[in-house]
């Protein structure tokens, strides 16, 4: 099935209508496993997803989350960890039970084991019924850069300069950005039975086009999608630049 793409005008619909896409799996099950990510990308996702929990009551206290990935090296207290990302955006803001969300411990002392117990954990839980992405400008989902296998499953991976640079700008300099990170991996990812990426911003305009109109291959792995039964990609017009004249036509809201 191909992907299905939807084309918005700002990044206040992307971040009102991925929370409306997430809130619909909540209401329709409330017990939905998510795949959340972090990044600039979806914070105002989770904004909207607070508002309506405190104006309209949606209730995640039988939702459960594992999230993307978590740098190496950080401890859950650092400051740009992504586990003090998820409590300051989403946590601490909504009620969901603290033993209901997941991350994998970038502080670990065994990190193949992690990996491993983190892996366990998604397919105790019974899988993963939404996974939202963000996309890195090079492609990337999770942190599974290009070339990466898309046979993974949790594991520690070396991040590429280009992510080092996109990702310093949450830190000092380029030189206190981890150098690795534990991440889903490919195929994690794409075992979720529905997956919502999101992309805002003109420097996602390329592995967009790339990832819409290229091949399948391990060089820019979000085209790994395109394998996938149910898909939808949610874009600003700014991410949406490059893509061909036809396929903006069909995706519109
Ligand atoms: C984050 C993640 C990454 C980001 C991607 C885009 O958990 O897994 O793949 O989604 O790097 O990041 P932003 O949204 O900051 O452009």
């Amino acid at each position: 099935m191909p992907i299905r793409i939807l084309i918005v005008d700002s990044y206040q619909e992307l971040s009102q209508l991925s929370a409306g896409f997430v809130a619909e799996m909540v209401r329709f099950k409330p017990s939905a496993v998510l795949g959340l990510a972090t990044g600039s990308t979806p914070i105002g996702m989770y904004e909207e997803l607070v508002r309506l929990h405190i104006e309209q009551g949606l209730d995640f206290s039988k939702t459960t989350t594992f999230n993307l990935d978590e740098y190496v090296g950080l401890s859950e207290s650092h400051a740009q960890s992504y586990y003090t990302y998820m409590r300051r955006n989403f946590w601490d803001c909504v009620n969901i039970p603290s033993d209901q969300v997941h991350i994998p411990r970038g502080d670990a002392g065994d990190l193949a084991r992690e990996c491993e117990e983190y892996e366990e954990g998604i397919e105790r839980a019974g899988g993963i019924d939404l996974q939202v992405l963000g996309i890195g400008t090079n492609g990337h989902i999770g942190f599974n850069e290009p070339g990466s296998d898309f046979g993974t499953k949790t594991h520690v991976v070396r991040l590429s300069e280009s992510t080092i640079e996109a990702n310093s700008r949450f830190f000092a300099s380029s030189n206190f950005v981890p150098r690795e990170a534990i991440s889903m991996g490919l195929q994690t990812i794409f075992r979720s039975r529905r997956i919502l990426l999101l992309a805002d911003g003109e420097s996602k305009a390329r592995a967009i086009r790339q990832m819409v109109t290229g091949d399948v291959t391990p060089q820019l792995p979000a085209s790994l999608l395109k394998q996938h039964a149910d898909v939808m990609l949610m874009v600003t017009r700014q991410a949406a630049a490059e893509l061909p004249e036809d396929v903006v036509k069909l995706s519109g809201t």
